[in-house]
């Protein structure tokens, strides 16, 4: 874990804000909006873990993924005359869907700019829950330095996917629930682009589940996070990986000013663990998950030192047709191993 002291330091307006009496207000404005998730246990993965595995699904959720959270979050704490002149960001896809989702329940004018290359089918979602997109830039960095110049010519409100208290807190909402049924967690596991889940799963466990682990899970080919997490300095890394929902290219400051004393681990898995996680959570927990939803199963299944019980968060069930086509070779070798 980086030292306190070399940690990035989040932007002052948002420093205090992040604790988990926030977290509890943030969760009574989202569940008006949004039902507790289920969490199950399934015995087939169980047994491939070798520990009892908890498996929270953000899948069931509107637009598919936990980062509607975040959306709706952010809608309910904004003033006037930003809901009047309507927010602006940068995505690949499950935080765009989420502002756009939000926005719409809201009435609240969201722009969302894209790289080349995100996901066709998370743009075409986007575009069909009524917001407006920009397709721009090679990079999500290009993007999001597109989607800041476009909220100062624009007047919009510009929302970072990672350094905005309102997004983290809406994320937190996710292991609120799971901590209040589950107080008995040794270990949960979680995915990280920008690190706003994670860094939410450590404000609510320092308060409902202090001895509980929390490990982060991400991409070894996009690990920005992963490094500055170990070096306390801000990081950028180009991202090759070919998890959508994963494809960070810099740490940001306010969740890593989370993270840095909170995570307890933090793993990086490569995008063929992923893609096995995927197989696994369709044939062993009945679930369509994409891979930044199957992360935390992956970090799990390399974690030589796991401890039960533990929490996976099936963040997302937006897979792409890669990640379809890969369910269905993983499903093939599964069925030879049962029939050999
Ligand atoms: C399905 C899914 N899981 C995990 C993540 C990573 O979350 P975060 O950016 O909060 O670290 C994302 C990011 O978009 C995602 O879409």
């Amino acid at each position: 874990m980086a030292s306190t002291d070399t940690l990035p330091q989040a932007p002052a307006a948002t420093r205090t804000v992040l604790d988990f009496d926030a977290v509890l207000r943030t969760h009574e404005a989202v569940s008006r909006i949004l039902p507790e998730t289920p969490a199950w246990s399934y015995p087939l993965l169980n047994a491939e873990a070798g520990v009892d595995v908890v498996v929270k699904h953000e899948n069931v959720q509107p637009t598919g993924a936990f980062k509607v959270r975040g959306g709706v979050a952010l809608m309910a704490a904004l003033g006037p005359e930003e809901r009047r002149r309507g927010v602006v960001t940068a995505s690949t896809g499950n935080h765009a869907q989420s502002l756009a989702w939000a926005g719409a329940r809201s009435e609240v004018p969201v722009t969302v700019v894209v790289p080349e290359g995100a996901p066709a089918r998370k743009v075409a979602a986007v575009r069909a829950l009524g917001a407006r997109v920009v397709v721009e830039g090679e990079t999500m960095c290009d993007s999001l330095a597109h989607a800041e110049d476009l909220s100062l010519v624009e007047g919009m409100r510009m929302v970072s996917p990672g350094d905005e208290p309102a997004i983290v807190l809406g994320h937190a909402t996710v292991y609120l629930e799971l901590f209040r049924r589950h107080r008995d967690l040794r270990t949960v596991y979680a995915p990280v682009g920008s690190g706003s889940g994670a860094a939410g799963a450590c404000l609510v466990r320092d308060v409902l589940a202090p001895e509980c682990w929390v490990i982060g899970v991400q991409s070894s080919a996009a690990p920005a996070a992963h490094r500055a997490w170990k070096s306390g300095q801000p990081a950028t890394v180009h991202s090759r990986t070919r998890v959508a929902g994963l494809a960070v290219g810099a740490s940001f400051a306010l969740t890593q000013s989370v993270l840095g004393r909170g995570l307890n681990d933090f793993i990086l898995v490569d995008d063929d663990d992923i893609q096995r996680a995927v197989g696994l959570m369709s044939t062993h927990a009945h679930t369509l998950a994409e891979g930044a939803g199957a992360a935390s199963l992956a970090g799990l299944l390399v974690d030589p030192a796991r401890r039960g019980p533990c929490a996976i968060v099936c963040t997302g069930g937006n897979a792409d047709d890669d990640e379809l086509a890969g369910i269905g070779r993983s499903a093939i070798t599964d069925e030879v191993a049962l029939t050999c």
